[in-house]
């Protein structure tokens, strides 16, 4: 690849070197000076209509718009100057002149670009006395609807649809004050990768049907995490209300993943956090405490015929610890996980139809996945590590199981394997939003994760489980 020639510009009298096929906000952005935008996404082509980006350049007479503005050699670029905060200023006015201003009510109140640049560049009263032009509120899709006041009409969600999904649901209808976005006739905005039309809407034009009026956004709390419903492993933040409760996942920025993207599906299939959950582990269905359960656990693993069938939703770390002990007692390791669909293709992104996080970890811990034979598993005691959301146990491995002399089982739901009739003991794990933990995406790529809520029960990560079933086997070794 050819190298970008660089040169030398000014930003409010510093020097920088960048690469001369950037425009002025990309390079007040990469070097930390904030503009103010609306239309301008760095994934999206750039359409330069709501002039908020206004800056000062010195090859130009009057302020620019520093989205779609060429860099030049020695140019110089002022971002703070009265006349640009000015010119700000006004544009802020014109934007919010039809805007119903219904922030107690807006789903995007919090986190609305139009409430942040309004306290730093908005007037302390409205100048317009006419009537306000009202448009109309609409459904685009089953995930998506539109307060049509509210919109500022930058085309974002529009260049979404044309650009990144390439399924051109959305477009601008009408012209001037007028404007607004719809679907073409016939057309629904119904598409696997929708609510991120939500996540580029600025204002709070386009709302998420799944999470309107659920939380104010100041009632909860963010925390970084990884979505683990395929093997791309999209970076997400996990928004979490008082009440422990999960009220919405939305991307995280990592270039190297997902960009600002993810999927409709990894965004709204958390509540399985809350469905069928064990509480404490459980013997013949009677909850008994851990002591107890582990001590249960040790001794089935003191046998000779231990089995070890390990999801591709375990952590690494917990692969690593099944690796060690496998190895210790010389018993086989089989793998299982969701059965893999076509991958879905998109101009701008891929949902991988591999539909495990980990599997890039499993074969680096103990290579190619196997699954048991009926033989495989004849009169052993199978320890399994289950913790795959909503699973059911496909026919070939059932088959197969019906030939174990019994089951252990780590999950964290009441799912097929805790119900399996060769079960005798089921351990409760934790989902992903629960514990610490590494997943290994498709691309190689380690990302860890933490705790994004209290554990829902008493249930425990597959480590330290292990820990706690190593622990009791040691003391009964030791009593011997
Ligand atoms: Fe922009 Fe939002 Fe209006 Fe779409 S709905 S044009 S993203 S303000
Ligand atoms: Fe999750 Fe895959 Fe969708 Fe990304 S693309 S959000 S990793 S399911
Ligand atoms: Fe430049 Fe909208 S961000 S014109």
């Amino acid at each position: 690849m050819s190298e970008v020639k660089k040169i030398k510009v000014k930003i409010n009298q510093v020097e920088y070197e960048v690469p001369a096929n950037w425009s002025i906000i990309q390079a007040c952005h990469n070097n930390g000076v904030e503009v103010p935008h609306y239309c301008y996404h760095q994934d999206l082509s750039v359409a330069g209509n709501c002039r908020m980006c206004l800056v000062k350049a010195s090859n130009a007479p009057r302020p620019v718009i520093a989205c779609a503005t060429p860099l030049a050699e020695n140019m110089e670029i002022d971002t703070l100057s009265e006349d640009v905060v000015a010119a700000r200023k006004s544009v802020l006015e014109f934007l919010l002149i039809n805007h119903p201003l219904d922030c107690p009510e807006c789903d995007q109140a919090g986190e609305c670009r139009l409430q942040d640049y309004s306290y730093e560049y908005g007037r302390d009263h409205g100048r317009f006395h006419e009537e306000k032009n009202i448009r109309a509120k609409a459904t685009l899709g089953p995930h998506v609807k539109y307060w049509g006041s509210r919109c500022i009409v930058c085309t974002r969600c529009v260049r979404f649809t044309d650009e990144i999904s390439g399924t051109g649901e959305l477009t601008v209808a009408q012209r001037g004050d007028r404007s607004e976005i719809t679907v073409f006739p016939g057309q629904t905005l119904d598409n696997p990768l929708s609510l991120n039309t939500v996540d580029v809407c600025p204002v709070g034009a386009l709302v998420s049907a799944d999470f309107l009026y659920r939380s104010r956004v100041w009632f909860m709390h963010s925390t970084p995490s990884v979505c683990a419903d395929c093997s791309l492993g999209c970076n997400t933040r996990v928004d979490v209300d008082k009440q422990n409760k999960i009220k919405r996942i939305i991307p995280r920025r990592n270039n190297e993943v997902n960009k600002e993207w993810m999927c409709d599906h990894g965004r709204l299939s958390f509540p399985y956090v809350y469905e069928n959950r064990m509480n404490l582990p459980t013997k013949s269905n009677q909850e008994i405490p851990w002591a107890d359960a582990f001590r249960m656990a040790a001794e089935a693993l003191g046998g000779n015929d231990v089995v070890f069938l390990v999801s591709l939703w375990t952590t690494l770390e917990g692969m690593e610890k099944i690796k060690s002990l496998a190895a210790e007692k010389g018993s086989p390791v089989f793998g299982f996980g969701n059965a893999s669909t076509k991958d879905k293709v998109f101009p701008g992104f891929t949902i991988y139809g591999d539909k495990n996080p980990n599997r890039a970890g499993f074969t680096a811990t103990f290579g190619d996945l196997k699954s048991p034979s009926a033989s495989d598993l004849n009169g052993k005691t199978v320890f399994v590590f289950g913790n795959v959301p909503r699973f059911e146990i496909p026919a070939d491995l059932a088959q197969s199981l019906t030939s174990a002399s019994k089951l252990i089982v780590v999950d964290f739901a009441r799912g097929s394997f805790a119900n399996h009739a060769k079960t005798q003991l089921v351990l409760s794990g934790l989902t992903h939003f629960e514990k610490n933990g590494t997943f290994v995406n498709r691309g190689g790529l380690r990302q860890g994760f933490s705790p994004v809520i209290e554990p829902v029960g008493f249930g425990r990560s597959e480590v330290e489980l292990l820990d706690g079933i190593l622990k009791e086997r040691g003391k009964t070794a030791a009593a011997r």
